[in-house]
């Protein structure tokens, strides 16, 4: 991560009467400052700032991709506000399921009023959904107003889209099918000063034979340690606590690279880093998840105690049928072994209901499996079908009716067992990251557990990026209440 001294020096160097660098990061830095030109150029014709909103849809490696959509808006000029204030939209889309798809469509509608009566409005699309091309046709012929369309391998050209949309005054579409390209030092807005998700990789070789993710995303790749630890000890000058390092599967980091490193060698690197105090990651595969891994978890003072592996199902057919790589068994062991040497953890998982095929005995093992590991908590999702993946096209689609009260079953489960496994630190003093001020309440403010759960208690805006002990005096079911203790009160 370049500083921001740093990246305007080099800004500052570019001479926009020569031809744009064909290099990047410089060929951005380029347009960055072109852009500046025409932002600046429209601001005093309109006599105010243009301003923008970047609409996140997505995971958390889309929330990443839309801070940094956001650093390039702030280091062209335009001004950060709400979307019904904005000039320029922005919606970073999700397609992991067909009801994010829709979210799209309806909100997307739902501008064209406003464009017609702001002539300077834009609206641009990106993220996941431009991937498909089914999508970016159906933008084309029933969504003319839209400006500017790109994907998620080319979001480090904002800049340069931004420029090509002010000199053509058209549509502009840049889609990509597939990257080997990772473009580092851009601006990037960070939406909490105190935590940052660190991106660690790209892309995702698994195709489990639901999900969409690798055909929008691409191949995996790694990013470089030390490109990895240098933004990491940047964030930690800047006053970061907390990193979230993101990969779709975390735990095949490294093995592309040369020389390779398997991600508990990078979490140890990550945890030498001065002044980061937690360290989370997401997602972990359990396919190849190492006892490597588990031992640096269990010895590492920094890594927060949560570990979010994904079971999709209990069936071992089912599995086998989403290309998962582990049975029944398999994933039941490795949940036990993690549990065994780190005992204070909490576990969560995502849960998919009604692949095709899935038997009221697949989804038996499922709850048996649900009620064997006892998570903390899990997103559970209703299959969702597409297309142009393996599953779509399985024979013995499951009916709506079915997969609604199996998913009813499984939620009364998950909620019934979470709530107990919530409750057991009752009584206990523990560290909290405070986030915010609490939302209902401005006596309270919020804050997070290592173990991800949040914490209501007194106090004021003061506290938002410090650690502190707090005695958790109520459980809610899903949170807890508490008091903050004195250090010196503090339990090991
Ligand atoms: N890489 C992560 C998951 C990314 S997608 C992993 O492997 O765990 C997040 C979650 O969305 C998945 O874990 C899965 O439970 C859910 N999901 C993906 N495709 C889906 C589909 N077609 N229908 C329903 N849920 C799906
Ligand atoms: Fe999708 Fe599987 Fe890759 Fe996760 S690991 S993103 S579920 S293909
Ligand atoms: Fe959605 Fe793309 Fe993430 S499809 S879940 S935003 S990788």
């Amino acid at each position: 991560m370049i500083e921001n001294n740093k990246l305007e020096e080099m800004i500052e160097t570019i001479d926009l009467e020569g031809v744009a660098p064909t290099k990047e990061p410089l060929r951005q830095y380029y347009f960055i400052k072109k852009a500046r030109e025409y932002v600046k150029e429209a601001n005093n014709k309109l006599g105010r700032t243009l301003t923008y909103c970047v609409v996140n849809f997505g995971c958390q490696m889309n929330a990443r991709d839309s801070e940094k959509l956001c650093g390039v808006f702030d280091s062209i000029g335009y001004l950060e506000t709400t979307e019904d204030q904005a000039d320029f939209v922005i919606f970073n889309t999700c397609t992991v399921r067909e009801n994010a798809n829709d979210k799209v469509y309806g909100r997307l509608g739902r501008l064209k009023p406003r464009k017609q009566k702001n002539p300077h409005m834009m609206i641009g699309l990106c993220g996941c959904m431009m991937q498909e091309g089914l999508v970016v046709e159906k933008l084309k012929n029933s969504y003319a107003y839209v400006d500017l369309i790109f994907g998620t391998h080319n979001v480090f050209k904002l800049a340069e889209l931004i420029c090509a949309r002010f000199e053509s005054g058209d549509m502009v579409i840049d889609i990509w099918e597939d990257t080997n390209k990772i473009v580092e030092d851009l601006p990037v807005e960070r939406k909490y000063p105190f935590k940052s998700g660190v991106n660690i990789m790209f892309g995702c070789n698994n195709f489990c034979s639901y999900c969409i993710v690798p055909y929008v995303r691409g191949r995996e790749r790694s990013r470089e340690p030390i490109a990895i630890i240098n933004e990491i000890e940047k964030l930690a000058k800047d006053g970061v606590k907390e990193v979230m390092l993101l990969g779709q599967n975390v735990n095949s980091y490294g093995k592309s690279l040369e020389p390779k490193m398997t991600f508990a060698e990078l979490l140890e690197e990550v945890e030498k880093v001065e002044g980061i105090e937690r360290i989370r990651f997401m997602t972990s595969h359990p396919k190849d998840l190492s006892d490597e891994l588990i031992d640096v978890m269990a010895q590492s003072k920094k890594v927060c105690k949560h570990l979010h592996l994904p079971l999709q199902s209990g069936s071992t057919k089912i599995l086998k049928q989403m290309n998962r790589k582990y049975t029944k068994k398999e994933y039941l062991t490795l949940a036990a072994k993690i549990k065994t040497a780190i005992p204070d953890i909490s576990l969560t998982t995502d849960i998919i209901v009604g692949f095709p095929g899935e038997t009221e005995e697949d989804f038996e093992d499922t709850l048996e499996v649900v009620r064997k590991v006892r998570y903390d908590s899990a997103f559970t999702f209703i299959y969702s079908k597409r297309t142009g993946t393996p599953a779509a096209v399985m024979e013995n689609q499951i009916s709506d009716e079915v997969v609604k009260e199996r998913f009813n079953r499984l939620l009364k489960e998950v909620q019934t067992i979470s709530a107990q496994v919530t409750c057991v630190h009752e009584g206990n003093t523990m560290d909290v990251l405070v986030e915010e001020v609490n939302t209902q309440d401005d006596s309270l403010v919020t804050g997070r557990l290592s173990n991800n759960l949040l914490v209501h208690f007194k106090g004021n805006a003061d506290l938002i990026g410090t650690i502190v002990p707090v005695k958790l005096t109520k459980c809610m079911g899903f949170y807890y209440l508490g008091e903050q203790v004195n250090s010196e009160m503090k339990e090991a």
